[in-house]
């Protein structure tokens, strides 16, 4: 045992997907299992938060305390500061993804977290799932061949709201800073990251080169549309294929193509779908652990957590070939439909673009390279 038996937690960022660590963490208290002992977020919490202590900043929430873990969950922008602050005050950190919103604040908070002997565990919560390893094992034992390639599909719907919910919402860069907030590195990060993470290739250096091929289809700055070609250093690649303009939300996959057949995950599901010609599929689900008791449970028992920094640095380097490359390209208004939706949202629809995700990754081909005519006509 090399950490305290009720360890002391604090929250950075209550509000927005923040509620959901506040849930956990207070479910968490009940059960005697942590201490909550503050929070800190400008914007003030609601009741479920009274007999906490609030602060308006993390600076001065460690001036008071003194927690074995910080749970950081504000905008991405955000992240490399305040997890670097929590790793310098000493605390082991599980930070939302993305870790980070750019390279070189990637490269710094990685060199921190070595240097303070701490864990910073990055939030991609399908790397909790044991779905990952059980892929992994099946593909290592031969079940499907000489491996050929990897590809991640997913096809969600964000609407106007989405957007509108925070200034850096859909934005790549605000105040001069980079935020990276497109569905290849935001929304659908997790395909991007759980694909890397079945293919062994999470680390920095295990990601050779990236091209990205970027559309957008709401009215924003990031990429809603987007497809990536990957370059793994053992000389394997990953096509990605995403969509945040769908009809309706799907689930998303990530694949590995061999000789022999295909074994497909459903990282939401935490399903694993094996084909191989002649036998019928093989349909697995497995556990999934939270990844808040993941670092707690590594901390007590001085083991590696399941989602450590280093193992986000694959992602990083995606996440820089996409803020770094191209800008996205709008798809022009002919192409797309618009629906109303009550209360005033409005959903922006590219007809099709399920066909286009799914030929993307058949294939193994961009949007630009299908030559659909949609990308041909925001070329021009
Ligand atoms: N793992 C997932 O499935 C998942 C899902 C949704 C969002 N997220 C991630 O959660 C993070 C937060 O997203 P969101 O949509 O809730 O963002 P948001 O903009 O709604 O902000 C979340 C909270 O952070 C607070 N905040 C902002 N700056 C702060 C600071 N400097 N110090 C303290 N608090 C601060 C805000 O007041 C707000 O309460 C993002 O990294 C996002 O990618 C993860």
């Amino acid at each position: 045992m090399s950490g305290p038996a009720r360890p002391a937690v604090a929250l950075v960022g209550v509000h927005g997907y923040g509620r959901r660590h506040v849930d956990r963490l207070l479910a968490r208290r009940e059960g005697g299992e942590i201490d909550l002992v503050a929070v800190a977020d400008p914007v003030p919490p609601d009741g479920a938060l009274e007999g906490v202590q609030r602060f308006s900043d993390l600076t001065d929430l460690l001036a008071a305390h003194e927690p074995d873990v910080v749970v950081v969950s504000t905008p991405l922008h955000t992240h490399a500061d305040l997890a670097g602050t929590a790793l310098r005050a000493g605390a082991h950190v599980l930070v939302e993804k993305p870790a980070t919103a750019d390279l070189p604040s990637f490269e710094a908070l990685l060199a921190l977290a070595g240097e303070t002997g701490r864990w910073c565990q990055v939030g991609f919560q399908s790397l909790g799932s044991a779905a990952v390893q059980h892929v992994r094992d099946r593909v290592a034992g031969g079940r499907i061949g000489t491996v050929t390639g990897y590809a991640a599909a997913g096809c969600w719907v964000r609407t106007h709201s989405y957007y509108a919910r925070a200034p850096w919402a859909g934005r790549r860069r605000l105040d001069g800073r980079v935020v990276a907030d497109g569905a290849l590195t935001n929304p659908l990060a997790h395909a991007v990251a759980t694909v890397l993470a079945v293919a062994g290739s999470q680390r920095l250096e295990d990601v050779r080169a990236v091209e990205t091929d970027l559309f957008h289809v709401n009215d924003i700055e990031a990429d809603d549309t987007s497809t990536a070609r990957i370059a793994l250093a053992d000389g394997l690649d990953v096509l990605v294929a995403v969509t945040l303009a769908a009809a309706e939300p799907g689930e998303p996959s990530v694949t590995v193509t061999g000789t022999g057949g295909s074994i497909t995950l459903f990282y939401t599901l935490d399903t694993v779908v094996e084909e191989v010609p002649g036998r019928p599929p093989r349909v697995t689900r497995h556990e999934r652990v939270d990844l808040l008791d993941d670092l707690l449970d590594a901390v007590r028992t001085d083991r590696r957590p399941r989602s450590p920094l280093q193992d986000a640095g694959g992602f990083a380097r995606v996440q820089d070939a996409v803020v770094s490359g191209p800008e996205p390209r709008a798809v022009p208004g002919e192409f797309w439909v618009r629906h109303d939706l009550p209360g005033g949202d409005v959903h922006r629809q590219l007809p099709g673009v399920e066909e286009a995700v799914h030929e993307a990754v058949t294939r193994r081909r961009t949007f630009t390279e299908l030559g659909l005519d949609w990308a041909r006509a925001a070329h021009r």
